[in-house]
């Protein structure tokens, strides 16, 4: 059941609380572009951080890379983006409004397949448009479809005057870890199966960006590229789908909202295909790709480069070009399902109040100091020994300040941007009631609920928390 009440009340909060604006706002904005705003960017790093640990860190022979952006022209052509990296795009006649003609089958019931040729997809769409309708003005009357490339151009060198051979920005991120295939085999000497794993940027010039973070122009793809023998890639695959499903739920997404779905159309270089699928508000949709891509890219790259990039077996002399399987995540996705699995309403203490369930893990703030009332020196005096004291025991740890308004207010403001505690500092901090000198209060998020600790036991308890 779409929810369009829950996506306008998730933009509005993201945007209030400084988690992601809308691009060139100032300038009345620019079609799918968005920036992360203070709190957007620790979310992030956080979701970064998490998934770099999961897929580097924890695993055994899988290695980091941050390719460049730009890259020589050939690799487009060898990907296959120049010429498959596709939509089709029909015109409404009536008000200009592009639409993307395979989603708008998709709606109807209706698949057309990636590869489909422009003269069949016409063919398909004829059948089709009286069913049809211009998402903004209603009418029936499209153009005729035509396949739009992808690709985003720059004109990065010049390279001809008539700028007939661009050098594109990124179609995909993963094409970076296959031109570094061989660096990294030659400087790491890894023994296969391994993996690449990289955080990098995407461009696509989509006809209808849509849904907040979920179709932009400009966004980040979490990749793991895993180098294997050829045939044996069925058991990894298997592995890498149960690992990506179990790393959500490490990060606290909930369970039922998401589902593994085989693609029923491969793009061009996949063998096979399954997405993982988050419950958006307005249901089951891709969050992340995981490819069987065989030997589709090396094969590609070796022919168009004329460069060696079989892999030769150390101990047995064997050489072959390895097969490739591949996870992809968008991370604009992943932090628009984050800000919709923690995304509630409740009634707390009579009045009705909006939060974020975040994991601690994840959470941009940790912890927020306050001093219960900001016109007594005393108090803020000490509230600033506390946050000094908790900065120390927790280095690298969001401790953040906030002493703006009435204390309802200021745990409002926290809970909607999903910090986990609040810690308060009274008299009775001061030593007002001698026994709870140099405590503090510490209240929790979800529940609401308070408790006396010394400034220690917080430490330890913020720790425990996001560890
Ligand atoms: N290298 C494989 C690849 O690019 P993809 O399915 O086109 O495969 C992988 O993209 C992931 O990138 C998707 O599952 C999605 O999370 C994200 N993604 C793709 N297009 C996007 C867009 N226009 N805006 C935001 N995220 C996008």
């Amino acid at each position: 059941m779409a929810d369009q009440n829950l996506m306008e009340k998730i933009v509005s909060l993201a945007k209030r609380r400084g988690f992601v604006y809308p691009g060139s706002e100032i300038y009345g904005g620019l079609a799918g572009t968005f920036d992360y705003g203070p709190h957007g960017v620790e979310l992030l790093n956080n979701l970064k951080r998490a998934w770099w640990d999961a897929n580097v860190y924890q695993k055994d022979n899988f290695y980091g890379l941050d390719a460049g952006m730009f890259k020589n022209p050939r690799t487009w052509e060898a990907s296959g983006h120049t010429s498959g990296f596709s939509d089709p795009l029909a015109e409404c006649k009536k008000c200009n409004t592009r639409i993307r003609v395979d989603k708008e089958l998709d709606a109807i019931g209706v698949t057309a397949d990636e590869k489909m040729s422009e003269e069949e997809i016409n063919k398909l769409f004829d059948e089709h448009r009286a069913e049809i309708a211009c998402p903004k003005c209603g009418a029936h009357d499209f153009s005729r479809v035509r396949k739009f490339n992808l690709l985003v151009k720059s004109n990065l060198g010049d390279f001809t005057s008539d700028g007939s051979e661009p050098v594109y920005l990124p179609g995909e991120a993963c094409q970076g870890i296959y031109l570094d295939y061989k660096n990294v085999v030659d400087s790491m000497h890894p023994k296969i199966p391994f993996g690449v794993a990289q955080i990098g940027k995407a461009f696509r010039n989509e006809i209808s960006p849509r849904n907040f973070l979920f179709r932009t122009r400009e966004f980040e793809q979490a990749d793991t590229q895993l180098f294997v023998k050829p045939n044996e890639n069925k058991e990894p695959y298997e592995t890498l789908k149960k690992e990506r499903m179990d790393w959500y739920l490490s990060i606290g997404i909930r369970p039922d909202n998401l589902r593994l779905k085989q693609h029923a159309n491969l793009v061009f270089y996949a063998k096979d295909a399954w997405d993982i699928e988050y419950n958006y508000p307005w249901g089951f949709d891709e969050l992340e790709g995981i490819h069987d891509r065989s030997d589709y890219d090396l094969t590609q790259h070796m022919q168009f480069s004329g460069a060696d990039l079989n892999y030769t077996d150390p101990e047995t002399g064997e050489k072959y070009i390895p097969w490739i399987l591949e996870t992809s995540m968008g991370m604009g996705r992943l932090f628009l399902a984050v800000l919709a699995d923690a995304y509630r309403e409740d009634g707390l203490g009579g009045e009705a109040r909006t939060y974020l369930s975040l994991s601690p893990k994840i959470a941009p703030v940790k912890a927020m100091v306050s001093p219960l009332l900001k016109n007594k020196p005393e108090l803020v005096e000490k509230a600033r020994e506390v946050r000094a004291a908790l900065r120390a025991a927790l280095p690298g740890v969001a401790i953040a300040w906030d002493d703006n308004g009435n204390i309802g207010k200021r745990y409002r403001r926290q809970d909607e941007i999903g910090t986990p505690f609040c810690v308060t500092i009274d008299f009775d901090t001061l030593g007002e009631k001698q026994e709870l000198k140099d405590t503090v209060t510490l209240r929790h998020r979800d529940s609401g609920e308070q408790e006396r600790l010394s400034i220690r036991e917080v430490a330890e308890r913020i720790s425990r928390a996001i560890s």
